[in-house]
């Protein structure tokens, strides 16, 4: 059928390996299959994501996930219009394993390649739910390795409002929670630690109060959190307390950027959209998550995040961008690069760079 997208997906670019099978008919998503592979048991004993240790694992663990994606599908090759993979931002090691994997598999079944940069997967991972958020939206995408606000017109269409000067979001609570004492991954063990916490007693720094853009910046907290857990930090609820004020600095902080980035969208797109959108691993958090919602709500935006399973890393929200991108005529050539480094925006890109792929996790 003209308009019936059906592709398969490869996610390779940090700690899972994940494939999945996704149908795009007119504004309709299914998502037939979604398998992923989590590492993380791998990287535990070193306290965050070693990249050659993933890129082993994505090699012994592709085939079969790519398998049961299919086999969970219920199709076969034949049932397929195109194969999307992750061609970047992430660990150029397992970025290379699975799109060599999905040239392999478009070489071999005549079918077109669509090479997805990972944060346009994430952006789309807002219309993997039950209604499909329509463009454009605006999007603060927040895991371990991204932290930027993206106003979202189409399909190869973002424009970046604002990104972080130095660690994300993820990799903040990350190297925070390592500092309490808490195992890789650590935002979600921050989050555990912090519940009935008093997030008031200790005082923690604002970043860049002298600016009036939408970028971020949490090396300065990190730096004080270090401080105060040494000095301190000696009983357990003594822990509670800082990891609520981590918590709570981090979802102001987040909210602050989204409500300036909300005034500067409605005057780009006027009253067109005003839906408000998390994606990402940090989505997860329920204090984020909440402050995220009254922001929302009190500059006039609708609010929506995709479900869980769709704001950390997948393969639904890669074969999503690749089934729009195959509607929109963009396919690549099996000369397509893997790249390490592939900012969603390049017009905004400056020179530092705005993603720092393998800090996932990683100590400080
Ligand atoms: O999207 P994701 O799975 O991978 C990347 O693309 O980076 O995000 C993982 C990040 C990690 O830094 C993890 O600590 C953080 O998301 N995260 C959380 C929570 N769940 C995951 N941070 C705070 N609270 C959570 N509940
Ligand atoms: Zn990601």
């Amino acid at each position: 059928m003209a308009d019936r997208f059906t592709v398969l997906g490869i996610e390779t670019s940090c700690d899972e390996t994940a494939a999945a099978v996704v149908r795009l008919e007119g504004e309709r998503v299914e998502v037939l299959s979604n398998v992923v592979a989590s590492q993380i048991a791998a990287h535990v004993p070193y306290g965050g994501v070693v990249p050659e240790v993933a890129a082993r694992a994505h090699v012994e663990l592709i085939d079969g996930v790519i398998g049961r994606a299919l086999a969970d599908s219920g199709l076969d090759y034949d049932g397929l219009d195109g194969i999307a993979a992750t061609a970047g931002p992430g660990l150029i090691g397992g970025v290379m394993v699975g799109l060599s994997a999905a040239k392999g598999l478009a070489l071999a079944r005549g079918l077109p390649l669509v090479a997805v940069n990972h944060l346009e997967g994430h952006a789309l991972s807002v219309r993997l739910g039950e209604a499909p958020a329509p463009y454009p939206f605006l999007l603060l995408l927040v895991s371990g390795g991204h932290c930027q606000l993206l106003s979202v017109e189409g399909v190869g269409r973002a424009v970046r409002l604002g990104s972080t000067i130095d660690d994300a979001a993820g990799e903040a609570f990350d190297k925070i929670a390592a500092a309490l004492g808490l195992d890789y991954p650590g935002g979600p063990a921050l989050e555990r630690l912090a519940e009935g916490g008093d997030p008031t007693r200790f005082s923690l720094p604002r970043a860049l109060l002298d600016r009036k853009d939408c970028d971020f910046s949490f090396s300065g907290l990190k730096t004080a959190a270090a401080r105060t857990a040494d000095t301190s930090v000696h009983t357990e609820a003594d822990r509670r307390d800082l990891a609520a004020a981590v918590q709570g600095a981090i979802a102001r902080q987040l909210s602050e950027r989204s409500a300036r980035a909300m005034g500067r969208y409605v005057e780009m797109q006027g009253g067109a959209g005003r839906l408000f959108a998390v994606a990402g691993g940090v989505a997860a958090n329920r204090t984020v998550r909440a402050r995220l919602e009254e922001t929302a709500s009190a500059h006039g935006f609708a609010f929506t995040a995709p479900p869980l399973k769709y704001c950390t890393d997948n393969a639904a929200m890669i074969a999503l961008a690749g089934a729009e991108r195959l509607r929109a005529g963009m396919t690549d050539g099996l000369a397509a690069p893997a790249r390490p480094r592939w900012p969603l925006d390049e017009a905004a890109a400056r020179d530092a760079p705005i993603h720092k792929p393998g800090r996932k996790g990683a100590k400080a």
